[in-house]
Order: structure tokens, then C-alpha cells, then sequence
């Protein structure tokens, strides 16, 4: 008898999982637990069982029974959900808005001045915004009494550490470890201890210019810029040089860009520049009697605050969104 039940349950439970409609699982029901069924059909057996074995084997067939009674009722819990109606698809209805990112102002500014760099045969290079004083002065030439050295305008972090106040260290960090010629520029982040208002913050960006070449002249520097300001700001953009001095440039000068701000051209300083002075080419070991070269910086923050209408240099910097998705 016990084998006749094993035989029965796996029959049963083999042809449930097989079946796919509910009519077909009501005929199953009829067949194996109808009052005419294969279940019903063992029970006269039980008579020949002899009463030693009656308790067990009368619990296995209580055990079939319940076991194929919640076979049928979770089979028809499956059979029945799968065939209730759905809700029509609309497929015309507009989907959940997907929210896209974007870049940064500042990312922006930098890819489009490097790219405006890059097609006039500029590659980019990369150096540490953790210096050490010889990079940031003395290989540029700034003496040990220079104010520009001064603790209140710098980040000095102990040791001979620093967190580079300018972008000029790419020079030196470029010209230490590639024989001439160059053509480079370097964006990145520069850090001077200002207080914050709307026109200074103390990490900012730069985008740094050097090239070294046999011959290199004022001319050269002032078309590479007026180019770059032609493309960047438009076909009326100007360049406008006045005579300054910078340590590591002889002769040098203040760069002024004539663009247009709310409508009107206008000229704004965006940076410095000149002819590399030859005691950097002596500290990295150029020979001056073969090699010239320019170098110009621009203030990055500038360019884009003047370039988009950007009224404080926080917002660059504060992450809200609102501010931040309107470029
Ligand atoms: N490093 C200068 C600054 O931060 C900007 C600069 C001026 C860079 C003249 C140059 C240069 O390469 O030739 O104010």
C-alpha cells in the first residue's frame, strides 16, 4: 500500500506542474481527489493492512491527500493570476523623465579653451597640486625675498610642502623631463589662501601656456592669444598686451581680452604672460643660446564668469543644482 500512495503522489504531483489551464487542473482534481478518484481508490486497501502497520501507513495517507490538496490550491492560485485580464498598455503616454547630468561650468570652460589650444597643436599637461617650494619659486626665478613667497598668500603645509599657488610649475615639471621643443598648456587647480567674496575664493583654476622653440618673439605670444580669442570669444574679440613684469618672463606682460559682456565689447584682464626668462632655461638645464620661448596664464573662473554673466565666484563652488543646471 505504501508503494501504491508513493506511485500516486508522484503521478499527481508530475502532471500538476505540466498543466497550463484551469480546466485541465479541474480534470486533475477529478482524477486523483474525486470522490470516484485514484485517491479514494486506495482506501479499500486499508483493510488489508494488518493493524500493526495501520497507524503508519494510515498517516502517509493523510499526508498525500494534503499534500495534493495544496498542490491544487497553489496551482490554481498561479493558473487563475495568470490568465485575469490586465490593464491595457498605453504606449502613447510619455515616460518618467530621465534625469540626465551634465558638466560642470568650469569642466566646460576648461574642455573648450583646451580644445581651442588643442587645434592650434597645444597637448595637455598635468602636474601636482601638492608642490614643493622649488617648483612653485626658485625654479621660476622668484627670489627667496619675493612677496609672492609671503606665508598669508600661500598654503604652506610644512617641510618644503605647498599646495601650488600657480600653474607655471607645469613648465618646470614639463621642461625637467622633455628635451626641447614644447608646445604645452596645463589647467588645473591653483589654491591661494584669499578670503572668500564674490570675486576671490581660494582654490581656483588656471590655464597655463608654454611653448619652446629656436625662435620664439612677443609676436608669436600676442597671435597665439588673439587667436585663442577670436575662436573663444568671437570674431571681434581683441588682444591688448601692457608692459609688466613676472619673474619668470622677460620681457612681460598683462593680457587684456576686449569681449562681450551683456551686449557690450568691453576690455577685461584675463592673465599674464611673456618671453621665458633664460634663468628658467638654465634651472632645467635648456641651452639659451638654442632655445626661446613664451609663456602666458589665464584665470580660468574669469573667462567663464565673464563669458556666461556669472556675478560671484561662490556659486562656482557652493554644488546648488539650480545654479548649477542653467549652463
Ligand atoms: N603665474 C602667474 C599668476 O598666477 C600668471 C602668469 C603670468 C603665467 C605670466 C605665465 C606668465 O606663464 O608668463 O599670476
Amino acid at each position: 500500500m505504501l508503494a501504491t500512495l508513493d506511485k500516486l503522489q508522484e503521478d499527481a504531483l508530475g502532471e500538476i506542474s505540466t498543466l497550463d489551464s484551469l480546466d485541465g487542473l479541474e480534470t486533475w482534481r477529478i482524477s486523483f481527489l474525486g470522490s470516484k478518484g485514484r485517491l479514494k481508490g486506495v482506501m479499500p486497501l486499508m483493510k488489508d493492512v494488518s493493524k500493526d502497520d495501520k497507524p503508519a501507513v494510515g498517516k502517509r495517507l493523510n499526508e498525500v491527500k494534503t499534500m495534493l490538496e495544496s498542490a491544487f490550491d497553489s496551482r490554481k492560485a498561479e493558473l487563475a493570476g495568470a490568465s485575469a485580464p490586465r490593464p491595457p498598455l498605453d504606449i502613447t503616454e510619455p515616460g518618467a523623465d530621465v534625469a540626465l547630468g551634465r558638466r560642470h561650468i568650469i569642466t566646460k570652460t576648461i574642455d573648450e579653451i583646451t580644445e581651442v589650444f588643442g587645434r592650434m597643436g597645444f597637448s595637455v599637461a598635468y602636474g601636482p597640486e601638492v608642490e614643493d617650494e622649488y617648483h612653485n619659486f626658485n625654479a621660476l626665478n622668484i627670489p627667496e625675498d619675493h612677496p609672492a613667497r609671503d606665508p598669508i598668500d600661500n598654503f604652506f603645509m610644512g617641510g618644503d610642502r605647498m599646495l601650488r599657488s600657480q600653474t607655471s610649475t607645469v613648465q618646470i615639471r614639463v621642461m625637467e623631463t622633455t628635451p626641447p621643443p614644447i608646445k604645452i598648456i596645463a589647467v588645473g587647480r591653483v589654491y591661494r589662501p584669499d578670503t572668500h567674496d564674490a570675486t576671490h575664493f581660494s582654490m581656483f583654476h588656471q590655464c597655463e601656456g608654454l611653448l619652446v622653440a629656436p625662435k620664439v618673439s612677443m609676436v608669436d605670444l600676442k597671435t597665439t592669444l588673439f587667436q585663442f580669442a577670436k575662436s573663444y570669444f568671437g570674431e571681434e574679440a581683441e588682444v591688448r598686451f601692457r608692459p609688466s613684469f613676472f619673474p619668470f618672463t622677460e620681457p612681460s606682460a598683462e593680457v587684456d581680452m576686449k569681449m562681450k559682456i551683456k551686449g557690450k565689447w568691453q576690455w577685461v584682464e584675463i592673465g599674464g604672460c611673456g618671453l621665458v626668462d633664460p634663468n628658467v632655461f638654465e634651472q632645467v638645464g635648456y641651452d639659451n643660446d638654442k632655445w626661446q620661448g613664451y609663456a602666458f596664464g589665464l584665470g580660468i573662473e574669469r573667462v567663464a564668469m565673464l563669458k556666461y554673466g556669472i556675478q560671484d565666484i561662490r556659486w562656482l563652488f557652493e554644488n546648488d543644482a539650480r545654479f548649477l543646471r542653467q549652463f
